[in-house]
């Protein structure tokens, strides 16, 4: 069985005190921010002088998801910064193929999203250019929001696809993932789960993550 990495979203930490919050998820796989930029969602977060100065106090790799506008003008900047991935989404980008190109050659992972209501089928003409798909598994824009099961026959399909081509894709979830809906998103396939509300939202951020990769292990 695969491996499962969660990604606890700093979206739900307290902003007025990230470096305490990263410390408090140094059990986790990786830390996943999230770019918000008032166009793509209508909400407005943090970047790249708040995600340069996460790269540089956290050990974990930083995996950020951009949900702004024109990533291809702006994602090669947080790969500069030193995340580990990027992550931008089907419907902003215009040129996937060349982005995914230019960050692989900046040392940095290129990872693919889509929303809600875009398709998984036409992305498997590009599959390979990718390291890892997130499939939303809410609207994005906010933390806290009710967990879309409608999207785990998508995730079975990728994943079906993705091991009848003998690829190594990772498949990311991100949005109500919690102890309870862990096990659905890992039988459907997933190995990397994001979870913001039910990790910050948590006493224990770090017993929350435990709690996860338990639920997801089962
Ligand atoms: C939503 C963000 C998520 C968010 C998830 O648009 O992309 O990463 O933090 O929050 P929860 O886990 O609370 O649904
Ligand atoms: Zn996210």
């Amino acid at each position: 069985t695969m491996e499962i990495q969660i990604a606890p979203s700093i979206l739900s930490a307290d902003f007025c005190n990230l470096e305490r919050d990263l410390d408090r998820i140094a059990n986790a796989d990786m830390v996943h921010v999230d770019v918000m930029d008032h166009h793509f969602v209508p909400n407005l977060t943090i970047g790249e002088p708040v995600v340069k100065r996460i790269c540089e106090v956290t050990d974990l790799p930083v995996d950020v998801h951009l949900m702004i506008e024109d990533p291809d003008r702006w994602a090669p900047g947080y790969a500069e910064l030193g995340a580990h991935s990027v992550t931008f989404h089907a419907g902003a980008t215009h040129a996937p193929v060349r982005l995914a190109r230019q960050l692989h050659d900046m040392g940095c992972e290129a990872w693919f999203a889509l929303r809600p209501a875009e398709p998984v089928e036409p992305l498997y003409d590009i599959l390979e250019e990718f390291d890892t798909i997130l499939i939303m598994t809410v609207e994005p824009g906010f933390g806290g929001q009710k967990f879309l099961a409608n999207q785990m026959p998508k995730v079975r399909r990728l994943r079906d696809e993705i091991t009848r081509r003998g690829l190594k894709t990772n498949i990311q979830v991100d949005g109500g993932v919690s102890p309870s809906t862990a096990a659905t998103v890992a039988q459907a396939g997933a190995n990397i789960l994001v979870a913001g509300s039910a990790v910050y939202g948590a006493a224990d951020p770090a017993k929350a993550i435990n709690e996860i990769r338990d639920a997801a292990a089962a």
